[in-house]
């Protein structure tokens, strides 16, 4: 009885092993006989290899985003006022969120999908995107910013992902803000977020937790990113991250802020 099962059983292995031989080798002689392509990743195929922005027609844009742990490609706008833009977003690794501040766009980055929306953007000012989804130990600095503008021609708009968006900026500063996340926390316009905003940030004296004041300068602002924990703002909850920041990064970061009067 037992002999018998287990020759039936052999037969269904054999017969397993044989499906499984012809489904493979169909697939390597459509591959390679006929040239049909298998398919592969999303990302791996224009335009979703980089993210880019591409112009359409007069303040009219495409945009491919491509999210990654932990960034966004491209992870700075700058368009003219008034532009209409189409968002095709991705994922090149897990599932992210895309979320512009002050828009209705507000979608999942996923891998191997499409998300599309489309947002006109008529009022000048930064915009913040931000990914909602939590995506690993980088998530909170996973943002990256709009820059809507006025005086820009169509001509000069461009998507730039983080580092070379860094250095074509004449703020440095204000692109670290947006690359290291600070901004998913800490408004430019004197809103109250989960953190103080930068907003006259230089000069104004602040409360701590145990009744102390302190007058913020320079050297406040650089104990507040190295050392986020030390001291303890009155108002706030502790939740400020430590982030590799560079003397050079602090010092340009500095700078900007000084401008937010
Ligand atoms: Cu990407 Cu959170």
């Amino acid at each position: 009885m037992s002999d018998k099962v287990s020759k039936i059983e052999k037969q269904v292995i054999v017969m397993a092993l044989l499906t499984s031989a012809i489904h493979l080798g169909l697939i390597a002689f459509a591959a390679i006989r006929l040239g049909i392509g298998v398919p592969g990743c999303v990302t791996n195929v224009r335009p979703f290899t980089s993210g880019s922005l591409t112009k359409i027609g007069p303040k009219r844009y495409e945009v491919h985003v491509l999210a990654k742990m932990w960034s966004f490609e491209p992870s700075r706008l700058r368009l003219p006022a008034g532009s209409v833009v189409d968002f095709f977003v991705t994922s090149k690794d897990v599932t992210h969120g895309f979320h512009i501040e002050k828009t209705n766009v507000n979608l999942n980055a996923i891998p191997n999908v499409v998300g599309y929306a489309q947002a006109r953007f008529n009022n000048t000012g930064s915009y913040s995107i931000i990914c909602h989804e939590y995506c690993g130990s980088g998530h909170q600095a996973m943002t990256g910013f709009i820059d809507v503008k006025d005086d820009l021609t169509d001509a000069e708009a461009d998507g730039l992902s983080t580092p070379e968006a860094a250095e074509a900026s004449n703020s440095p500063g204000k692109n670290l803000l947006a690359a290291k996340g600070c901004i998913a926390c800490h408004s430019f316009d004197g809103t109250k977020m989960i953190g103080p905003t930068f907003k006259g940030l230089l000069g104004r004296e602040e409360e701590m937790e145990d009744g102390s004041k302190a007058t913020v300068d320079e050297a406040y602002i650089r104990e507040m990113i190295l050392e986020p924990n030390k001291r303890h703002l009155k108002g706030f909850n502790p939740v400020m991250p430590k982030l590799p920041v560079s003397e050079q990064e602090i010092s340009d970061i500095v700078d900007f802020i000084k401008t937010l009067r």
